[in-house]
């Protein structure tokens, strides 16, 4: 039981709703020690394929909590900056697959959570931004590294240094988003994508992942090497051998996940 998250799988998925409404779901030391907890969950059910992350209320997250940062000192700010890392990477590292449902404000932490995930759908009422500069302060849970990565160094420091809130329609342009779709459709077309990566060969979803973020940051020539092994190793799973022969038998394949 968790006092700031709503945590429920449902049809192999896990929906994780971050539920500090009156708060427009500000990140806390306890929202971030929850979602810790729920993404080991996530990682450790094998009832569970994919996560969905999004917010209750008018927010997806408005960012990390100012009232519990404004009084901290130079090492208890850094702890917490930490704390915010070590909970978007047990998201972004996880062996499994997150999708960010994102239903309102997305702005400092919120939009960092939101990168976090492996990709993200957004409602036409989103609004992303990196507000941290009108506070005094820098992204402190991955805005400097992950939104450039995502959009390039150019439109992240415009971002970063102007404080500008974005549209949805904006955040599709810029690539921070990979669809856009009307309030009402956001869970039913994340439920969309998290359901035809469920019918996919698990072994395969799980592997694509770890190619991807674990080969990111590699050189080119590492990076193909990671991946020829990675491509490779899948060669020795039944799923492999099912999936294939079912191309060829013409007919839909049964995953064994194994
Ligand atoms: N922390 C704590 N409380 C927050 C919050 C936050 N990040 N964002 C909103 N709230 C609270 C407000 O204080 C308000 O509380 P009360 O009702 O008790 O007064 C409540 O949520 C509703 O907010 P508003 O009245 O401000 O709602 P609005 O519709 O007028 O404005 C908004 C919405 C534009 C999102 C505005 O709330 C806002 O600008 N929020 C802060 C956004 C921000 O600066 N985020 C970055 C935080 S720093 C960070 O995240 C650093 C990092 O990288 C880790």
């Amino acid at each position: 039981m968790y006092e700031t998250i709503l945590y429920e799988v449902k049809d192999q998925i896990a929906y994780i709703t971050i539920n500090r409404p009156k708060a427009l779901n500000a990140l806390n030391s306890t929202v971030l020690t929850e979602l810790i907890d729920a993404a080991a969950k996530v990682e450790a059910d094998p009832d569970v394929r994919v996560a969905i992350v999004t917010g209750e209320g008018r927010a997806f997250v408005a960012g990390a909590d100012i009232s519990q940062m404004r009084d901290m000192e130079t090492m208890e700010a850094k702890d917490f900056m930490a704390l915010g890392h070590k909970a978007f990477n047990a998201i972004d590292f996880n062996k499994k697959p997150f999708i960010a449902a994102v239903n309102g404000f997305a702005l400092g932490g919120g939009c960092e959570l939101s990168m976090a995930c492996d990709f993200r759908i957004a409602s036409e009422k989103a609004k992303f931004g990196q507000p941290e500069v009108n506070l005094g302060i820098i992204p402190g849970f991955g805005g400097t590294q992950r939104l450039p990565r995502l959009v390039g160094k150019g439109m992240a420091k415009y971002m970063i240094y102007t404080a500008e809130m974005i549209d949805a329609a904006e955040a599709l342009r810029i690539g921070l988003v990979q669809k856009v779709v009307p309030a009402e459709e956001l869970m039913a077309e994340a439920e969309k994508a998290a359901k035809l990566i469920i019918s996919k060969a698990p072994i395969a979803i799980l592997t694509a992942k770890a190619a991807i973020n674990y080969g990111y940051d590699m050189d080119m020539h590492s990076a193909s090497e990671w991946e020829a092994l990675n491509s490779g190793a899948g060669f020795s799973t039944e799923d492999q051998k099912e999936g294939m022969t079912a191309f060829l038998e013409k007919r839909p394949a049964v995953w064994k996940n194994k």
